[in-house]
Parts: structure tokens; C-alpha cells; sequence
């Protein structure tokens, strides 16, 4: 696929294009019953998702063990590119043994459907504490990302995937927006300077301040939650995406904002992952991405601005698309707005956050988050979803 000379490069210059033609999908499904097979779980089918449709440019396939290690011990592809977080197939080692190597293996989704073939090239065991201690900063088996390490199997497979088939997605199928169609809509609209938006939570002010003043200084937004796998207690997917509808609906300008889902899946790996997350949005066609406080993080396991520090261990322009970081914001009662620290001289008492797992809590216990937290329609909406939730 080609892109605009205007437009910003895919990371590693082309965006990559993994799904099956029809005559390779044909193919594919002659030899469905006589293939090897293994089952994604959700991870690896969102990750096999996104190789195929190019948001894991330069990525064609489930990491080798060069740039497996090279990932992990110096953040850079084998081949010198920046890329933070290794994409990986684990299976189990007497599973992984009874593959060869050079053969084809077929990819099943977690109900057991056939949705890829992964071209097997090396098979190769790993240091599951050493990726922790990189990856996540922590050998601790409470952090999640850390957990699902520790809980996979023991041999990575490695190879070229293809995507039989790209479907609409189930629940959201009008906010799938790949990267060769993100990028042809930022072109449509004359959109010359993008910034990308990661959340993974309901939306609320401290989100929409930082968001509108990365705006005031961009042409478009490009709103992009990420709806695969989350830790059961964070906010489901569905629900969050109604919060984002009802507050574009009436707080935003619609000709300045796209919403579209990311398929990835969560990995709570703090600095390490607002890099990835950042060169995924370069991808889909962002200059810019939006990092704030504690990106991607869990519990206090990172530094609030540990996200934003480790874009300074890159060179500059090596990533190829512009951090914008915001500090911790609040709604300032001095003032009567939200802000930072950078904009308001207020004391401490003066400013109303709070964090996600309050918000929760309150919710839970029945409470509304306060209007200085949360737009009315929105939480109001939190509220309905989380009783439902609770009357279960
Ligand atoms: S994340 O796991 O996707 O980072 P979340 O959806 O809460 O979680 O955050 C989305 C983005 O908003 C991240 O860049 C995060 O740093 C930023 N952010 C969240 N809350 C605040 C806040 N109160 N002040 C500044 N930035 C914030």
C-alpha cells in the first residue's frame, strides 16, 4: 500500500499488509483440516489482527528470537528500529515440539474458528523474568501484564502470519477504522497534522482537557480507545464507547474529531507501552500522541511521568511522530477551569481529581463522579452501565 507523499510514513517506511487475497484465503482453507493447529487466546488474535492490517508496521509476523532479544534488551528491532514491546506466540513446549519448523500452522480464535496460518520459522524458549524486568520494570506476578507472562507458554513460534479474512468488528463495526483507511480519511479532510488519543478508560474531563488543547495546536484528532483484552475490573469496552459517543455528540466539533477503535490488547506496561502505543498511532497516520500522567500504567508500579521521560532515551525524530505531555490535570476551583500545575496557582485543596478507581468505587457504592470530574451525561451513563453491571 502506498501513501500520500503528504502524509506521515508508516514506522519502517511501508504499511504492511498481511490479509489473505482471496485466492491465498482459498487456498488456505483447501488445507484448514490437514494443517497444525493452535488457538490464539485474545492477545494474540488482536495481535495477529493488527500485523495484518498494518498497525504493527514493520512487523509481518510473530517476532524471531534477533529482534525478540533486541526488543527486549535495547528497545530497537534487530534491524535498528524502534519498537518497545515484543510481539510474541507462546505455546506450550510439547505443543511447540510437535511442529516443524518451515511448515505452516493454522490459527484458530479463541471459539475455535480459522482465521489465520502463521508460517513457522524458528521456535525458540525465553527468560520470562528477564522480558518482566524489561518489559514491566517488575518481577511482581500481581502486575497484570507480568501475570499474563508468567501464565504462557514456555516456547515463542515465530513467523510471517496472514489474516484469512478481515471482518467488520462485532460490536463496533462502524468505528473500525484501519490505518490504510484512517490515513485516506485525514487526507479526505486536508488534515495535515494528527493527534492520536490512547484511552482505555471512560472518558472524563481531565481527558477532554488535554485532548482539546492538543487540538488547539493540531488540525484533527484521532480518538482511538482501545477495546481488546483489559483486566476484568477496568471498565468494559461497549460502555466506554457510548461515553465517548455521548460526549462527542454535545462537547466536541465534529469535523475535527474521528473516533475509532484500536483492536490491541492492554498490556499495563507503562513506559514501555506508551512508545508502542505511540508508534501503532503513527501507523494508523498520527504526528502526534497524547502521553499525560501515568500512561498506561497500574497501581504504583510506574512514575507518573516515567511515560514521558523514556521518549528522551529515543533520538530525536527516531520515532517519527511528536509526543505531546500533559501533567497531571484537575479542575482548579480557584480558577473555575480545568488545568495543571503549569496554568494554576491553586493549593492543593483546591483542585478536585480523582482517579479511575475512585470513580469505580463511587459508582459501585451508588455515587455519581461530581461535574468537576465528569460531564453529567457521561457519568450519568457510567451509572446505568455499572448497575446493570452490578444487578447481574
Ligand atoms: S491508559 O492506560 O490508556 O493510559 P487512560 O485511559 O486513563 O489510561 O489514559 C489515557 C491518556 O490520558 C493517557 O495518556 C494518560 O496519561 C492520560 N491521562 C489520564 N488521566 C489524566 C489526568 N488526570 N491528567 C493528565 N493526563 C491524564
Amino acid at each position: 500500500m502506498s501513501h500520500h507523499p503528504d502524509s506521515i510514513a508508516p514506522h519502517g517506511g511501508m504499511l504492511i499488509n498481511r490479509i489473505c487475497s482471496p485466492e491465498q484465503k482459498a487456498h488456505f482453507l483447501d488445507q484448514a483440516n490437514h494443517l497444525p493447529r493452535v488457538t490464539l487466546d485474545e492477545r494474540a488474535l488482536s495481535d495477529l489482527q493488527l500485523i495484518a492490517i498494518g498497525g504493527f508496521s514493520p512487523l509481518t509476523g510473530f517476532m524471531a528470537k534477533a529482534d525478540y532479544d533486541s526488543v527486549v534488551n535495547t528497545m530497537h528491532l534487530a534491524n535498528g528500529l524502534p519498537w518497545s514491546i515484543p510481539i510474541t506466540l507462546p505455546v506450550a513446549s510439547d505443543l511447540a515440539a510437535s511442529f516443524s519448523l518451515g511448515s505452516n500452522i493454522r490459527l484458530d480464535d479463541p471459539s475455535g474458528q480459522f482465521v489465520g496460518v502463521l508460517h513457522l520459522s524458528e521456535k525458540y524458549p525465553y527468560d520470562k523474568l528477564h522480558e518482566a524486568l524489561h518489559v514491566y520494570r517488575t518481577n511482581e506476578e500481581k502486575h497484570p501484564g507480568v501475570n499474563v507472562l508468567y501464565n504462557q507458554g514456555e516456547i515463542n513460534l515465530a513467523g510471517e502470519v496472514w489474516l484469512l479474512e478481515r471482518h467488520p468488528h462485532p460490536y463496533f463495526p462502524t468505528y473500525q477504522i484501519d490505518p490504510v483507511e484512517s490515513r485516506a480519511l485525514f487526507r479526505d479532510k486536508g488534515w495535515k497534522t494528527i493527534v492520536g488519543f490512547q484511552t482505555r478508560n471512560p472518558i472524563h474531563r481531565a481527558h477532554e482537557y488535554i485532548i482539546k488543547c492538543a487540538l488547539e495546536t493540531v488540525d484533527g484528532l484521532f480518538l482511538h480507545p482501545l477495546v481488546g483484552a483489559t483486566k476484568s475490573d477496568d471498565i468494559p469496552a461497549d460502555v466506554r464507547m457510548r461515553c465517548y459517543e455521548i460526549l462527542l455528540e454535545r462537547y466536541f466539533p465534529h469535523e475535527r474529531v474521528i473516533l475509532a477503535i484500536n483492536p490491541a490488547a492492554m498490556r499495563y506496561a507503562g513506559p514501555r507501552e506508551a512508545i508502542f502505543h505511540a508508534l501503532v498511532r503513527k501507523n494508523y497516520g498520527c504526528t502526534h500522541f497524547i502521553v499525560g500522567r501515568d500512561h498506561a500504567g497500574v497501581g504504583d508500579y510506574y512514575g507518573t511521568y516515567d511515560a514521558q521521560y523514556i521518549f528522551d532515551e529515543f533520538e530525536p525524530g527516531e520515532l517519527g511522530i511528536q509526543p505531546m505531555k500533559f501533567e497531571h490535570a484537575f479542575y482548579c476551583k480557584r480558577t473555575g477551569q480545568m488545568a495543571t500545575t503549569k496554568t494554576s496557582p491553586s493549593e492543593p485543596e483546591e483542585r478536585v481529581h480523582l482517579s479511575g478507581t475512585k470513580v469505580r468505587e463511587m459508582l459501585r457504592r451508588g455515587e455519581l463522579p461530581p461535574p468537576e470530574f465528569s460531564r453529567p451525561e457521561v457519568a450519568a451513563e457510567l451509572a446505568r452501565a455499572m448497575q446493570i453491571t452490578v444487578g447481574v
